[in-house]
């Protein structure tokens, strides 16, 4: 599949609209590069620019600024034809599965394969073969309307495969489902990458999303894109501190109630990478420093290569010995940042 060479890469990419408040800039100055065969996600909150930027690349939004190369070609540069020609190669699927709700799902399929001039047999080929692989044969003759969410979001994915893409765009894909739909129609992503090669952008306000698929995430604040790295890392040691906050915004897992301390010490959360660490860690802890331990809160989350635990917990006891214990948690690998107190 040749992982590691660059599907396409952005530089620069800044988009702003003129609003009545002024100037907004949806998109500013965004660089990064997405490898072939991989999932990469964008996560951030509602009015970060995730779907402006998503345009950009595919030019149904022209950036003010920046560059787009994709497949070995500028994307800025080309013709109308050439356009054309490029935007075939970047299959998209929607939050509202954008369907055709007047053609069956046969010829929602076949439609990319008609403007691309394919011959009927081909295209009657190729959509058997979707239909096939989307498992949704005996919805052939159907409408949308006849449809679950899911299956509209399968057949908006096998008309995006359609034409053998090389990458699919997919904005908040799964937004509209159902935890369990979104599972299968993940599943069904992955399976596309690893099936059939294509590279995948992921947009998505959903953490568990961004979480359970992507191999990259890149995080977007305010048009900026503020941190990217591999799913792993940036959930267990986020460089910037913002990242931090943003992700704590989203995993919003932890009542009030619970970072409270019990017994006036400090309140940390912890982030484990992996889950079996805890408890040898925690135990070493308690019996090295002389410090009181109370875990106020804890879960496990659950990433694609594996396993992040998280544990809210209260230190309490002499300042110093508290420090070498926060000092021994750093050196056993576990991301510590302190919570504070209203
Ligand atoms: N066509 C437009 N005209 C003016 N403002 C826009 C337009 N499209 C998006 N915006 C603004 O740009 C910002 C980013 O929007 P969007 O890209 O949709 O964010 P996201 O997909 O992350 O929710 C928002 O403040 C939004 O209101
Ligand atoms: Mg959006």
């Amino acid at each position: 599949m040749n992982q590691g060479r660059a599907l396409l890469t952005a530089s620069h990419l800044s988009k702003h609209f003129t609003t009545e408040d002024g100037l907004l800039h949806a998109v500013n100055d965004v660089s990064f590069e997405v490898k072939q065969g991989e999932i990469f996600g964008f996560i951030g909150l509602s009015g970060a620019g995730k779907s402006t930027l998503v345009r950009c690349l595919n030019l149904l939004e022209r950036p003010d600024a920046g560059q787009i190369i994709f497949d070995g070609q500028d994307m800025t540069e080309l013709n109308p034809q050439g356009l054309i020609l490029a935007r075939r190669k970047m299959g998209m699927i929607f939050q509202h599965f954008n369907l055709f709700l007047q053609k069956s799902v046969y010829q929602n399929i076949a439609y990319p394969l008609y403007l691309a001039g394919e011959k009927e047999d081909r295209i009657r080929d190729r959509v058997m073969t979707m239909l096939d692989y989307v498992d949704l044969k005996d919805k052939s003759a159907a409408y949308p309307s006849e449809l679950s969410g899911g299956q509209k979001q399968r057949v908006a994915i096998a008309r995006a495969l359609a034409a053998n893409p090389k990458l699919i765009l997919s904005d908040e894909g799964t937004s509209a489902l159902d935890p369990e739909t979104t599972r299968s129609i993940l599943t069904l992503l992955r399976k596309s990458v690893q099936d059939l090669g294509v590279t995948v952008i992921l947009i998505t306000h959903q953490m568990e999303v961004a979480k359970s698929i992507c191999d990259r995430i890149a995080v977007m604040e305010d048009g900026r894109l503020i941190e990217e790295g591999p799913v792993e890392q940036l959930f267990v040691s986020p460089k910037q501190q913002r990242t931090i906050r943003f992700i704590q915004t989203l995993e919003d897992e932890i009542g009030e109630q619970d970072l409270k301390a019990l017994s006036g010490g400090r309140v940390f959360r912890l982030t484990f990478p992996g889950e079996s660490a805890r408890q040898p860690i925690l135990s070493n802890l308690i019996r090295r420093f002389d410090v009181e331990v109370n875990v106020l809160a804890g879960n496990i989350n659950v990433v694609r290569s594996g396993k992040i635990g998280y544990l809210t917990i209260e230190m309490a006891g002499d300042p110093a010995v508290v420090e070498a214990g926060l000092q021994f948690l750093t050196d056993q690998d576990v991301n510590v940042e302190e919570v504070k107190h209203g």
